[in-house]
């Protein structure tokens, strides 16, 4: 990835060179220390203001170019709406947006952490930092050429000015580990497929024993012996073996259950025997988003030294075509003893997760599974690129997951679970078959298979992040095609209510 830019807190002074980035309400006011430092410039501003019909709205921008009186390149105002109405999340975009407006040849910047009605808060102004460190990501480090007017300078850097340096350092600690774990998602999901593999994969997960994880990589033997045909079959039919790879974490108490994460890991999925077609197959290296998603999670939990135990735990597979491939129609027993008929060798997440949900249950007897998948296109077309599917045999973990998806802007919306969908996977031949049989519900269907291997009537939400995983949507601190959607819904989770 590009290389993060160097951010630092300092004092509110004038800068005197780069860019300045400063905030402004719907009055176009500015806090004092702003207006102390852009002085004469701030009738720049209104005339440029008028010409640009900037009224200062909530995370809109205004660029002056050399601005007469000052020595810096280039001023940026950023409205912030009604500072009354301002939530936290609006302060990470504000950062999104700053870091936005910072030009390719620029080298330094410096973003006045200030409202209309004074300084920002020490979590404010982290905030801001954390929304800079998301927008700044670019997955470019299979790029060899650049054009020279599109070279980045060798080493660039944000200042936050701030009223309380000490107190903004201080909440930007659990923020910058957060974005460390989004930014790591995100570098695996948009990794090519043949560089990630599953071995690979595990490879960078064990890299969070960096960070105090433990990690433990269960291979080929280990999952035979444990039983997992269902996540066995998937991956028969290709060179490389798979693997499910178990994280821990144990910043809480120490008889306390863990929570458990549990990710699909298909680092491809050409659909296997029921091949896919062509055009866009290339995307399917990020069918382990749900996994990297896991993993950002731990990395973030461990950085921040969060209070809690958590176990990550995901199924690493590769799905293709071969002389070895499993078949539609073979039968496989999961590790649970359940049978499955395979209909389409590729409907394979949910086998996957199949036998990774039950080894988690049964082993760690965790206080909640949440599990992450790319599961299916029919998520796609029922909810688009806004919303996560959210399915769960738990009210309030659902309540829970509503507000925390509101507050970090990534959003879930729930989907039924009933008996009626639950018949539509019954086989004429095993205990059910891997697909519904029809288009229709298909979300639905793929989620009732998942929940016939909770064991144990464990408390469990099944995320399809099918639309918000990968090919993501763009926003204002994601400019990549790897999201990283989940680690900060997920840290926001646990922070609220997990931690003591
Ligand atoms: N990985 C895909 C789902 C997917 C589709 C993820 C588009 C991201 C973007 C999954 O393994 C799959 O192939 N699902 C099938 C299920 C069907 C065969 C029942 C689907 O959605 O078509
Ligand atoms: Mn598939
Ligand atoms: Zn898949």
């Amino acid at each position: 990835m590009a290389d993060a830019p160097k951010l630092g807190f300092g004092p509110y002074t004038a800068p005197s060179q780069g860019v300045l980035v400063v905030f402004c309400d719907e009055g176009l006011e500015f806090g004092p220390a702003t207006a102390k430092v852009l002085g004469s410039a701030t009738g720049l501003v209104a005339r440029a203001a008028k010409a640009e019909r900037f009224t200062g709205k909530n995370g809109k921008s205004l660029d002056l170019i050399a601005p007469e009186g000052l020595k810096i390149d280039r001023l940026t105002v950023i409205g912030v709406g009604k500072p009354a109405d301002l939530k936290p999340q609006d302060f990470v975009k504000f950062g999104g947006v700053a870091m936005g407006k910072m030009p390719s040849s620029a080298s330094t910047a410096t973003v006045f952490a200030e409202l209309p009605d004074g300084a920002m808060t020490g979590d404010q102004a982290a905030d801001l930092a954390q929304g800079v460190l998301l927008r700044a990501y670019a997955f470019d480090r299979y790029k060899t050429k650049r054009k020279d007017d599109d070279k980045p300078p060798a080493k660039r850097s944000v200042t936050i000015a701030t009223g309380d340096v000490a107190a903004a350092r201080k909440a930007f600690v659990a923020r910058e580990a957060i974005a460390g774990g989004v930014l790591l998602a995100r570098d695996l999901v948009n990794e090519p497929p043949n560089i990630l593999y599953p071995d690979e994969f595990a490879r960078r997960a064990e890299k969070l024993k960096k960070v105090g994880v433990k990690v433990e990589v269960l291979d080929v033997k280990a999952m035979t012996k444990l039983g997992m045909g269902a996540l066995l079959g998937v991956g028969q039919g290709s060179r490389r073996d798979s693997r499910t790879v178990v994280m821990r974490w144990d910043g809480g108490k120490k008889n306390d259950a863990p929570l458990a994460f549990i990710g699909k890991g298909v680092c491809f999925d050409t659909g296997g025997i029921s091949i896919k077609p062509g055009a866009g197959m290339e995307d399917m290296k990020g069918d382990m988003a749900g996994a990297a998603c896991v993993v950002g999670l731990m990395h973030a939990l461990a950085a921040r030294k969060a209070k809690v135990n958590a176990v990550g735990v995901i199924g690493v597979v590769e799905n293709m075509p071969d002389g070895n491939a499993q078949r539609p129609g073979d039968i496989v027993t999961s590790m649970s003893g359940q049978t499955i008929e395979i209909i389409n060798t590729d409907a394979e997440g949910r086998l996957v997760l199949a036998d990774v949900l039950w080894y988690t249950a049964k082993r760690f007897k965790p206080k909640f599974m949440i599990d992450l998948a790319t599961l299916t296109g029919a998520i796609i077309v029922a909810l688009g690129q806004e919303y996560a599917g959210m399915f769960t045999n738990n009210d309030e973990l659902s309540h829970r997951l509503h507000l925390a998806g509101e507050a970090v802007d990534e959003k879930v919306w729930r989907m039924p679970l009933s008996p009626f969908y639950d018949k539509m996977i019954d086989s004429k031949f095993a205990d059910m078959k891997n697909t519904g049989g029809s288009r229709w519900g298909g979300a639905i269907t793929a989620a009732q298979f998942i929940q016939r291997f909770i064991a144990d009537k464990t408390p469990w939400v099944h995320l399809d992040i099918a639309g918000t995983g990968m090919d993501s949507r763009s926003s204002e601190i994601n400019k990549s095609w790897g999201s990283g959607w989940g680690v900060r819904l997920l840290d926001k989770l646990v922070a609220d209510h997990y931690e003591k």
